[in-house]
Parts: C-alpha cells; sequence; structure tokens
C-alpha cells in the first residue's frame, strides 16, 4: 500500500511539474540525467536497507514476543558478536562507496571546463534577485531568459555579485553554487528543445521565492539567428509608436540608465533590456503584460521585496508607468521559439 501511495505521489508530482518542465525526475539534459541515475541508484540501496531491515524487526518481534504463560521468559542475550559486528560495519561501508563513487565522477566531469574552447561560453552573474547572461564570444548581454541551442555543451562560469546564490534547472542540470569569493563553472547540454524553469536554490534574501528564471532551448539555426539579432540590435533606434516614444524620453530622465543596459554595454547594476519584449516573465514571474509591467514600475517592493529599484527613481503616476512600460515592451528581437512549443 505504501508503495502504492508513493507512486500515487510521484505521479501526481510529475503531472504537476510537467507543463512547467521543473522536475529533475524527468530529465531532459545531461546534468539531469547522471542526477537521476544517481537519484535510481540510491533510491534502490536505501530501499533494499530499509526492507530488510523491516523483515529483521518484524521477524524479531514475532519470534520472541511474550506468549501466555510464559510472561518471565527472557530470549538468550547476546553481547558483543565480532562476526555480526563486522558484517554490520563492513556492509554499509560498501554500500556507501558504491553510492560515492558514481556521484563524485559525475560532479567532477559536471564542473569539468577544460575542454570548453570550442563551445559556448557564458558568464552568469548572480543578483539579489536576478540572473544576468554574458555571452563572451558573442559579445551579447541579457538577463533572466538564457538561450542555449539544443545538443551542444553550454559552459557556465558563475560569480555572484552580492550573496551567495545557486543555479538550478532541475529538468536539465545539477545545482551549482554562485559565490561571491570564486567562479564555479558547470556545463549543460540540453537534449530537447522546450522551455525550462530555473530557480535559485539558496535562501539569499526575502525574494529568494522569486528568483526564477528560463532556459530557452531552441534549434541551432534559431539560435544562431537570435545571436545575430542580439547582436545587431540598435540600442538608438527610436521607437515607432508616439507613446513609447514619450516612454523612452520618460526613461532617459528617470535615468534608468544608471542601471539598465540596452545592447552590449557591460553595465549590468539592473537586468540588461535588449530583448525585454520578449521575455517569458516580468520580474522573473509576473506574466509579460502591460499591466504587471506598470504596477512593477509603481512598486516595485511589494512584487518583489528587497530589491534593489525600489526608490531608485521618483516616483511615477500611472501615466508616466504606462508610457515607459509601452517604451520597454516594443524592445524586441526577433522571437525564437522551441519546436516543443505549443505542444
Ligand atoms: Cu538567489 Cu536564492
Amino acid at each position: 500500500i505504501k508503495a502504492l501511495m508513493l507512486m500515487g505521489f510521484t505521479a501526481l508530482l510529475l503531472a504537476g511539474c510537467g507543463k512547467e518542465n521543473l522536475t529533475a525526475l524527468v530529465p531532459k539534459g545531461y546534468g539531469a540525467d547522471e542526477s537521476m541515475k544517481l537519484i535510481i541508484l540510491t533510491t534502490v540501496i536505501m530501499g533494499g536497507v530499509l526492507l530488510i531491515v523491516v523483515i529483521l524487526l518484524a521477524y524479531v518481534a514475532i519470534r520472541f514476543r511474550r506468549k501466555k504463560g510464559q510472561e518471565d521468559f527472557i530470549p538468550k542475550q547476546v553481547e558483543g558478536n565480532h562476526t555480526l559486528e563486522t558484517i554490520w560495519t563492513v556492509i554499509p561501508v560498501i554500500l556507501v562507496i558504491i553510492m560515492a563513487i558514481p556521484t563524485t565522477l559525475v560532479s567532477f566531469d559536471l564542473a569539468d571546463a577544460s575542454d570548453k574552447s570550442d563551445n559556448i561560453n557564458i558568464d552568469i552573474t548572480g543578483n539579489q534577485y536576478w540572473w544576468h547572461f554574458n555571452y563572451q564570444d558573442e559579445e551579447i548581454q541579457t538577463s533572466q531568459d538564457l538561450y542555449i541551442p539544443v545538443g551542444e555543451k553550454v559552459y557556465l562560469n558563475m560569480k555572484s555579485n552580492d550573496v551567495i546564490h545557486s543555479f538550478w534547472v532541475p529538468s536539465i542540470s545539477g545545482k551549482m553554487d554562485v559565490n561571491p569569493e570564486n567562479t564555479n563553472t558547470m556545463y549543460i547540454e540540453a537534449y530537447e528543445e522546450g522551455v525550462y524553469w530555473g530557480k535559485c536554490a539558496e535562501l539569499c534574501g526575502p525574494s529568494h521565492s522569486l528568483m526564477d528564471f528560463k532556459v530557452i532551448v531552441v534549434s541551432k539555426e534559431e539560435y544562431e539567428k537570435w545571436v545575430a539579432d542580439m547582436q545587431n540590435y540598435d540600442p538608438e533606434v527610436e521607437p515607432e509608436s508616439a507613446v513609447a516614444q514619450e516612454g523612452a524620453e520618460l526613461f532617459e530622465q528617470n535615468n534608468c540608465m544608471g542601471c539598465h543596459a540596452i545592447g552590449s554595454s557591460p553595465i549590468e547594476v539592473g537586468p540588461n533590456l535588449t530583448n525585454f519584449g520578449n521575455r517569458t516573465k516580468i520580474a522573473g514571474y509576473l506574466e509579460p503584460t502591460k499591466e504587471n509591467l506598470v504596477d512593477w514600475l509603481k512598486d516595485p517592493e511589494t512584487l518583489k521585496p528587497g530589491n534593489l529599484m525600489t526608490g531608485k527613481y521618483p516616483e511615477l503616476n500611472d501615466d508616466e508607468a504606462e508610457k515607459i512600460a509601452e517604451y520597454l515592451l516594443q524592445m524586441k528581437v526577433t522571437d525564437v521559439t522551441p519546436e516543443s512549443a505549443g505542444k
């Protein structure tokens, strides 16, 4: 019955997470695949241990239970048995070694950055509470949505700008701490196109749970198109609509550029806004609608407590916030979508 309940619960979990690609139990990438193998290995070993212990316990409880008329009977007492003690020490040690060897090998393999010269290299910076992505060789800066091609090794160099965060895309990769003092490396490789949910997995402040991001896995061709579009993006180009034009002026007057870059400028005090209109979410978790963006611009503190944008510019009225929102949402490159989109 317990096994059935566990299976039912797991199925529920899988059903709940499937749509958002936020589960380590349905691996869609190399790191997640290796993690899944380790999860199965440890579960089988631990399940085996549990089973043997429960069977022995049940046997002892039944075999030596106190019977009617034998209230004073005490079974033979054993103190010190070298053979038994050796067995129950050696077996667990062997089991731990069986689990430790593949775990260590996989951990070192995923962190191995020695043959990355021919591959895509991305510097990732964790910030309270957003992610910055700097594509070294392509000279592209973006934030929150990480675009990568399917079936290729992508090397990540991760560092934090403030406190310790942890980079985790459960369906594609394992977890890696993102520290302020040192750069941690990890490579990821996605097997299937799709939009994968990423989470910060280290408690980093009041909005830790909202520090979400996405990994958008597309075909090689789509990825190259995206790279070219991003490289050719002209931050000086004038917005088409008059409202967006006014928004651009307000953006400048409120000194938003002090923190936010558009284009390949390396400023990264706040998220890079180059392809803001393509973002899958606003502030990591809000649907990308104009209403949500207006709410965010007017009161970021309520939507993401502790974020650094709060108080950095004068309060905006509805009209101003709407104009800036209009300006930001029209900043787009051609949408590249995973093959699986709409499935
Ligand atoms: Cu960053 Cu939790």
